[in-house]
């Protein structure tokens, strides 16, 4: 059919315009999703083999000056219990991880001004120096480029942020208007000149999305390449003003990773968090689909419960301590291999 025309097209000429983007993400069967995934996990295959990369996640305040409308950690939800880690907790939680096989390691936080850049530096050049074999990843928000320069230096080699959505007018209607989509967007290009693996990124279902925004989004990645891209479902908040509001579609979450690692065959695509809540298999269905990163929770068990960015996030109860094996099972069951590297971009 049309779709898997479309389909081959992507994989031939790594573009579509934005109406044929719209055709595709509109008209698509599950077998156009079947094709695109086993076409995608053959990328993946080719380029990474069948090892998964695995990134420990510390997420270290939940404190956040913003009020993203969809974000569980917003400011203005006062029934969040807010904590903060020292940097001595977030460097032995990177220690544990170390000797748990991870050799990356994803500082993550709500915008909390308490942590100067000065400390974060701290932070992050210990981390290097104790672990010179490790990758540090950043997702702190959006900073000053002086900010972003500083943190580069002190040893920093990737950073996660979301642009959210490609559309301005998209943006506006899922943040505040103190927020800036161009801010955002003027942030990941600062961070691709500082020479950071860069992570771009939306939520598969986010309220007032459209195909034709996503298909925006594609073209986007498109241009910007982003060396790392993170795709899931949006997931509602009890405590948000979108707490109403329908999750995002799961088959479409897995039909974009596919597109994506189709558009960009080298791209770092981890199967998320979110898609792991909103299916209990979503992480092994987001690897067949493409996917080839998994970031698994480093955090002390006693704070996970708090960083609850949507209703019912998975690995925050006790039993989750050792996600780390838990994941290489999961893994395994699919025929994949955990690798024991910092996983870079090729
Ligand atoms: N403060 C940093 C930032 O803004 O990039 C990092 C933390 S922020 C919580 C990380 C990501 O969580 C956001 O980019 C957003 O896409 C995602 N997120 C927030 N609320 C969500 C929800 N309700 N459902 C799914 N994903 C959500
Ligand atoms: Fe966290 Fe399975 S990955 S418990």
């Amino acid at each position: 059919g049309r779709v898997r025309e479309l389909i081959d097209r992507l994989g031939e000429n790594k573009h579509l315009d934005k109406a044929e983007w719209v055709e595709v993400l509109s008209g698509f069967t599950d077998e156009d999703r079947e094709y695109a995934a086993s076409l995608a996990r053959e990328i993946s295959l080719a380029h990474y083999g069948n090892k998964i990369f695995i990134r420990g996640i510390v997420e270290f305040s939940n404190i956040c000056k913003n009020d993203c409308l969809y974000c569980g950690i917003r400011r203005s939800n006062q029934n969040a219990q807010r904590y903060r880690l020292t940097a001595e907790e977030i460097c032995e939680c990177c220690d544990e991880g170390y000797e748990l096989g991870f050799r990356t390691f994803v500082l993550q936080s709500g915008e909390d001004k308490s942590y100067s850049t000065e400390m974060l530096c701290g932070i992050v050049s210990k981390l290097k120096e104790k672990h010179p074999d490790c990758a540090v990843t950043l997702s702190l928000g959006e900073l000053e480029y002086e900010d972003y320069k500083a943190l580069r230096e002190a040893g920093a080699d990737r950073y996660l942020l979301r642009h959210e959505t490609a559309n301005k007018a998209h943006y506006e209607k899922l943040h505040p208007a103190e927020m800036s989509w161009e801010h955002r967007m003027k942030c990941l290009e600062q961070l691709k000149e500082l020479g950071y693996q860069t992570g771009a990124g939306i939520m598969v279902g986010s309220p007032y999305q459209t195909v034709e925004c996503i298909a925006e989004d594609m073209l986007f990645f498109e241009k910007f390449k982003p060396e790392m891209i993170g795709i899931g479902p949006f997931l509602p908040h009890k405590d948000t003003p979108f707490k109403d509001e329908p999750k995002g579609s799961y088959e479409l979450t897995l039909f974009l990773l596919s597109l994506c690692r189709i558009l960009l065959p080298r791209v770092l695509l981890p199967a998320t968090t979110a898609l792991g809540t909103i299916h209990p298999l979503g992480r092994e269905e987001g690897v067949k689909a493409g996917a080839n990163v998994i970031m698994p929770n480093l955090s002390p068990t006693a704070v996970r419960k708090k960083y609850m960015l949507y209703d019912n996030k998975i690995c925050t109860g006790d039993e989750s301590a050792q996600c780390r094996g838990c994941l290489e099972q999961r893994m395994k069951s699919i025929g994949y291999e955990v690798a024991v590297t910092r996983g870079d971009f090729k």
